[in-house]
């Protein structure tokens, strides 16, 4: 596998896991943006939303995959749920020749594991809200080359195989 990997999807969709799990078949490193921003700027995405806003976070978004895609040693890099909506991102991500792989979760299982998970996402406050954002954004994810179909009981190593097959 020459082209590195960019694994994108809605909050909850398992892009960490599945990142993660994809690197470890292919023996390589894997980067998660919402990680490294974190690091970054000691502060995790929630926050800098909550205290700056969602724009600001978007600028601090795009810098971050800027600077995780010039290092050629991230192959697997799992985005944030809004990355991909920037098209400067995209761009960036097509500029770099990544694979991009959507992992299409159903909205119940997303919105479940946005419930369970210790994440705080100021994005999604509640289900109402986080579908009519779910609904926005698939057209969009869409455009992504490789869709792959999720459901509640698919493990992320058969996630990965699928990713993996054909590429
Ligand atoms: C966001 C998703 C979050 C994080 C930020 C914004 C979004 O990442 O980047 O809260 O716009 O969907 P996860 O998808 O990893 O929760």
């Amino acid at each position: 596998m020459n082209r590195r990997i960019v694994i994108l999807g809605f909050m909850g969709c398992g892009k960490t896991t599945v990142a993660k799990e994809v690197a470890r078949q292919l023996d390589c490193s894997v980067v998660d943006l919402d990680s490294f921003i974190s690091q970054r700027h000691g502060r995790s995405p929630a926050e800098i939303i909550q205290q700056d806003g969602e724009d600001s976070f978007r600028d601090v978004e795009t810098l971050a995959l800027r600077d995780v895609l010039q290092d050629k040693n991230a192959r697997v890099i799992a985005l944030g749920g809004g990355t991909w909506m920037v098209p400067a991102n995209r761009t960036l991500i097509a500029l770099h020749d990544c694979l991009s792989v959507w992992l299409d979760a159903p909205f119940d299982l997303c919105w479940k594991r946005i419930n369970a998970g210790q994440t705080v996402r100021p994005l999604a406050p509640d289900r109402e809200t986080a579908l009519a954002r779910y609904e926005s954004r698939r057209a969009d994810y869409a455009t992504a080359e490789k869709p792959i179909a999720v459901d509640e009981f698919d493990p992320a190593e058969v996630l990965a195989a699928q990713i993996l097959i054909e590429t």
